[in-house]
């Protein structure tokens, strides 16, 4: 059976970004395939070196994966820092990561930029652990984002190194998995790039998100002066609205309001109070089960504790197996 395994950085709520680019093909891939699910709380010292209340992001994420409908029956559900076997990984694989190769990572760039104060050795090496996170349970398919391409990359990039130096064919090399054809970007509201916590609150549509707030959020939403002639070309930030209502819209509403912009009859209001409806009627369901499933410690605790000891059943076959691979031997 193929293996997959992929995590969420505890920042807080998830947002409609995550749950489309990731959770959503969690959710169908549980079914069939054998799944590792985490929360990379190691990862989010890269940029929150000392977290003001991580243990109350980290059950954030659990709660949502598990109102989402992530079955710790059929699924490993654990957190990254309740498995050491990774940090080892992470260790071995830095020795063969290049500086340089670091350094050119898209998302280092950005994180330098905006952290200049912060430029630290774990936000460098972020692809290392990440592919640690991956290759510890030897991963044939991993369910991301089209953010998290390059580090699928760099990720396969260390297996093959890896495999090339010991002269092994021990760890596969994972693939950027969806169902849809294409890895998916889920634009904000803000009129520019991928839905994103950096980019603000108003960016962000949260899955747990009150009504209220949710529709402010939408009616707010950049747009521009309308179309200034028939049939002409979608500006970022209309073409962000088209693609949220992908999402959640029914076609033929999604139509309609094509047609409309092509012959500049097209209401903005009227557009984002229909996506904030559409937005509202899939969110629903979820606000209350995730307050709920928040406020179940025992099933929490439960979850994270069954997940960490089957997590580490497969890591810690995996180091044993790489320390062999590399040289490692005990006089005991
Ligand atoms: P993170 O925490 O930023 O995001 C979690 C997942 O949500 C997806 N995502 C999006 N997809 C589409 N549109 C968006 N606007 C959007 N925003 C976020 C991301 O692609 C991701 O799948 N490095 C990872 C966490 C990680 C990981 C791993 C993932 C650590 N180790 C091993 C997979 C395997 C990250 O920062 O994701």
């Amino acid at each position: 059976m193929e293996i997959v395994v992929s995590g969420i950085r505890p920042t807080g709520k998830l947002h409609i970004g995550n749950y489309f680019g990731a959770v959503r093909n969690f959710l169908k891939m549980q079914e069939n395939h054998q799944c590792y699910f985490f929360i990379a709380d190691f990862h989010s010292l890269t940029t929150h070196p000392t977290p003001t209340d991580l243990h109350s992001s980290v059950s954030i994420v659990l709660a949502e994966y598990l109102a989402f409908g992530l079955d710790p029956d059929k699924s490993v559900i654990y957190l990254q820092s309740d498995v050491p076997e990774v940090t080892e990984l992470y260790l071995y694989l830095n020795m063969n990561a290049y500086k340089g190769e670091l350094e050119r990572v898209s998302t280092f760039k950005e994180k330098a930029k905006t952290q200049p104060d912060n430029i630290n050795a774990g936000l460098l090496t972020y692809p290392t652990l990440m592919a640690a996170d991956i290759l510890i349970h030897n991963a044939d398919k991993v369910p991301v984002g089209k953010d998290q391409e390059q580090h699928l990359e760099m990720t396969r990039t260390f297996a093959n190194r890896f495999n090339r130096l010991y002269k092994t064919d021990y760890f596969k090399e994972p693939t950027a998995f969806t169902y849809n054809s294409k890895l998916i970007k889920v634009p904000g509201l803000t009129g520019t790039g991928k839905m994103s916590k950096s980019a603000g609150e108003s960016d962000c549509i949260y899955v747990g998100e009150d009504a209220d707030v949710l529709k402010k959020k939408i009616m707010r939403a950049v747009t521009d002066s309308g179309p200034q002639k028939p049939n002409s070309k979608l500006s970022q930030p209309v073409a962000n609205i088209f693609s949220l209502m992908e999402l959640v819209s029914e076609q033929n509403v999604i139509d309609s309001f094509k047609n409309a912009y092509a012959d500049c009859s097209i209401r903005y209001g009227d557009l984002k109070k229909q996506l904030a409806e559409d937005m509202e009627k899939f969110i629903s369901p979820y606000r209350e089960r995730i307050k709920d499933t928040l406020e179940n410690k025992q099933l929490l605790s439960r979850v994270a504790r069954q997940g960490a000891e089957r997590a580490r059943e497969s890591a810690s076959q995996t180091i044993k197996e790489v320390r062999e691979i590399i040289g490692f031997k005990k006089f005991y």
